[in-house]
């Protein structure tokens, strides 16, 4: 049953039979084959260079007019579009999102925002007396004040480590050694993000769960150390099934690479990692609902249901989640890979070759993904931005401590634009 089955459940209905809901799929013009086709799919304004999705992305074609026809039905009859259509859409959602993943839809919670997976798994998972997190010096904002509000309120230990000292040498080995040099029996928990929003580098994550691995072969299930992923700036991107990836638990956005709805994510766990975290808000889940109702505990509801936030959503953003992974499966998942780190590597060989940038992200595709950051000597990189935009080149500075330029070349973008932004960089004075 659906996360707002609480529709259904509150009248008791039998099992709905779903109507058949709006299919707001390809239209004619819709062809992606080729990247013109692609990149005419976007409403962006014109003449400028956009290389900021990775901070919000723009909503292509199908799932603009997928977001039209939901919020139409909506606004025509809430309770009747909601009754007939929400357990068939929510469906698709999850389905598309398991196709995606490589992984079960009974193991996917729906989410709002990377931020929001975050919080509700670090906020809910179990700790035993003792047990600690160990997170790093690179992992987003969401990350570090999701565990601190977890230590604050429980006390729990948590430890930063640090992975790299220069992001454009890390190499994997470095990065394996430097996590499991610094697990302890009391580890309990990794916090990590996938490709760091500070830098550009991408961790070797199937190589940091193999060493992981290792360690836990020796230990007690209740002592294992499980991964945990802040993963947004590899999904959509990266032509990987997460659930390879060997992490326990995985949070993203749709609303950067994926180019899904703004305001949608997904929160994946392993089938037993499920069994660590206690959800925090009210699922809206029929068979909790329905369980509820009737005074019993909700067994039947499965773990990434649980952790699906309850309460009304914005269904017309949520549903047309489906139509972003419909669109990213027409382009196709090696396609959209192959043109993204394409892209990146133009602009990072384009950049590297300029006396005054200084790139910092790795050029070794293995540890980078689409972000890629520098600095330019001698000057501010607010500034860098700021004559980059005068020159119609989106681009933003980092949203850390350390403040370098990030442009994030995607599908939406194409070798002349990278031509134009290396040309900028090169005549900043
Ligand atoms: C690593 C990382 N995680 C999460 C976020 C936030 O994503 P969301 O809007 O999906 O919470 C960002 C930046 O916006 C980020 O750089």
């Amino acid at each position: 049953m659906g996360a707002a089955g609480y529709a259904a459940a509150k009248e008791l209905a039998q099992e709905d039979e779903p109507a058949a809901a709006p299919q707001p799929t390809a239209e004619p013009d819709d062809d992606v084959s080729n990247w013109e086709g692609v990149t005419g799919q976007f409403a962006l304004e014109p003449g400028k260079a956009h290389f900021t999705s990775f901070l919000l992305a723009s909503h292509p074609a199908p799932v603009r007019r997928a977001i039209e026809a939901h919020r139409k039905g909506l606004d025509a009859n809430p309770r009747d579009y909601l009754n007939e259509h929400e357990l068939r859409l929510e469906k698709e959602v999850l389905g598309a999102a398991a196709d995606y993943l490589g992984a079960a839809p009974e193991q996917i919670a729906l989410t709002d925002s990377t931020t929001m997976g975050l919080g509700l798994l670090y906020g809910g998972l179990r700790l035993r007396e003792g047990q600690e997190i160990v997170t790093t010096e690179h992992d987003f904002y969401a990350t570090h004040e999701a565990l601190r509000f977890r230590a604050e309120r429980s006390g729990a230990v948590v430890r930063r480590i640090r992975l790299y000292d220069e992001p454009e040498t890390a190499s994997e080995d470095e990065i394996v050694a430097a996590i499991v040099g610094a697990l302890r029996p009391s580890t309990r928990y990794l916090a990590l993000t996938w490709v760091h929003s500070s830098t550009g580098v991408k961790l070797p994550l199937r190589a940091v769960a193999d060493a992981v691995a290792e360690v836990n072969d020796g230990r007690d299930e209740r002592d294992r150390v499980l991964v945990c992923v802040d993963g947004v700036h590899g999904f959509g991107v990266e032509d990987v099934a997460v659930a390879e990836l060997g992490c326990d638990f995985f949070s993203s956005g749709g609303h950067k690479w994926l180019y899904g709805p703004r305001g949608t994510g997904v929160l994946w766990g392993r089938e037993e990692a499920w069994h660590e975290a206690a959800p925090t808000i009210p699922t809206f889940d029929g068979r909790s609902y329905l369980a509820w109702i009737e005074g019993r505990a909700p067994e039947d509801t499965p773990p990434g249901a649980t952790m699906t936030p309850g309460g009304f959503h914005s269904f017309e953003r949520r549903w047309a989640l489906a139509d972003a992974f419909a669109f990213h499966g027409r382009i196709g998942r090696s396609r959209v890979a192959e043109r993204t780190s394409a892209l990146a590597r133009q602009l990072k060989e384009g950049a590297a070759a300029l006396e005054r940038v200084r790139l910092k992200t790795p050029v070794d595709e293995a540890l980078s993904a689409g972000l890629v950051c520098l600095e330019v000597d001698g000057l501010d990189s607010r500034e860098v931005v700021g004559r980059l935009d005068a020159r119609g080149i989106v681009a933003s500075v980092t949203p850390y401590a350390t403040q370098y330029v990030r442009l994030g070349p995607s599908i939406v973008n194409t070798p002349a634009e990278i031509d134009e932004a290396v040309g900028a960089l090169a005549e900043l004075r």
